[in-house]
């Protein structure tokens, strides 16, 4: 008996587990060694932003972490920074010596790299095989459950940037969970270790879930970073600290509120303002009109909806949208991204 289970897990006490291990502390067993269910030797496929630093969240909770993968130059500097003393081994043996593996690797590779593994032999039965991917649910591992693996979906539901200030980002953080009954209880113990909230997302459900996440956060940089060119358009020095009470105020109520958080010339029905915005922006700053009037639209949509305006004064701002379309359109405007006119 060599203090594994049939699965390969240690078996030892997992803080999210209430029942005692039955296990006699061995003598002179380091504290830190009490007996946890659930601590896993983890093997780390791709040691990029998401990898590096999940992995070290899990060994700072007492799971070791055996080898892990990663060619770059950035990723063997992650890989020193957060997972010091972790040794480095190509990814079918990382595979091969551990019961957790971890595929942090680009979703459009998930696929590739399980059906090699597998085809490799470097999987086994009963091993947890799991992917931080918001897109992919189990399919993607498939190969991996063809050779009897147990596997799952776990995407913390954050922006990574691959440094030690992640670490603490991960604690409430949010984490969707996609696995079969079986790996339920297993999958949540991992994200108590990183210190997040699990929320389960149904497999056929997993494009979804990823679609409202990455049209919240990277929908935003994009609106944020086209709010700053038309600010320093305007002339303001310091557009950031302009933007930023006003962005986070409104972020805050949208969160809380939804749509009752709207405030602005759209909802008030204010359609001169309207008109002279995407009369200036289609002057000054043309290649943020497409986005300005796709959210105006939305907006009006819901403002109606949300019984804030009415049917009429709608109508008049969409003409005044419809109008700037056109006039876009015209001009044939296809100034890039930057490219703003003072
Ligand atoms: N970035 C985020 O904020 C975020 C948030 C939540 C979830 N996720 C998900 O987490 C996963 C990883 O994303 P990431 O942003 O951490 O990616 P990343 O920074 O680009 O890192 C990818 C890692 O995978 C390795 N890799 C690439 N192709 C490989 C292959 N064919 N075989 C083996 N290793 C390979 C890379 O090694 P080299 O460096 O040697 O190329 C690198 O270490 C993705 O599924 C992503 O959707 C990302």
């Amino acid at each position: 008996m060599d203090g594994r289970d049939g699965n390969g897990e240690v078996l030892l006490m997992h803080p999210a587990h209430t029942a005692v291990a039955h296990a006699e502390p061995s003598l002179g067993a380091p504290e830190h060694a009490h007996h946890r269910i659930g601590l896993h030797r983890i093997g780390l496929i791709g040691a990029g932003r998401v990898g590096a630093v999940v992995a070290a969240r899990l060994r700072a909770a007492g799971h070791e972490v055996v080898a892990a993968s990663g060619e770059s130059d950035a990723s063997r500097a992650r890989l020193a920074a957060l997972l010091p003393g972790v040794r480095h081994a190509k990814p079918t043996d990382v595979a091969r010596g551990c019961d957790l593996l971890l595929l942090t690797v680009p979703d459009d590779m998930l696929g590739n790299v399980a059906t090699t593994l597998a085809d490799a032999g470097a999987l086994r039965p009963g091993q947890l095989v799991l992917h931080t991917s918001g897109r992919h649910g189990l399919a993607v591992l498939a190969p991996a459950a063809g050779v009897g693996a147990r596997i799952g979906a776990l995407h913390p539901a954050l922006t990574f940037t691959g440094t030690e200030v992640d670490l603490d980002r991960l604690a409430g953080c949010v984490v969707g969970l996609t696995a079969a009954p079986a790996e339920r209880e297993v999958l949540e113990g991992l994200v108590a270790d990183l210190g997040g909230r699990p929320t389960w997302v149904p497999e056929e459900r997993r494009t979804l879930y990823h679609a409202g996440l990455a049209h919240g956060a990277n929908h935003l940089v994009t609106l944020v970073a086209e709010a700053r060119e038309i600010l320093a358009a305007a002339g303001v020095d310091d557009a950031s600290g302009t933007l930023r009470p006003l962005l986070e105020a409104a972020l805050a109520n949208a969160l809380e509120q939804g749509d009752a958080a709207l405030t602005g010339p759209i909802v008030r029905g204010d359609v001169g303002t309207v008109h002279a915005h995407v009369t200036d922006l289609l002057a000054a700053a043309p290649h943020t009109l497409p986005s300005y009037l796709a959210l105006a639209q939305a907006t009006v949509s819901r403002a109606v909806l949300d019984g804030r305006l009415t049917a009429l004064r709608a109508a008049a701002v969409r003409g005044v949208l419809a109008d700037a379309e056109q006039a876009l359109l015209e001009r044939g405007a296809a100034a890039r991204p930057g490219e703003v006119r003072r």
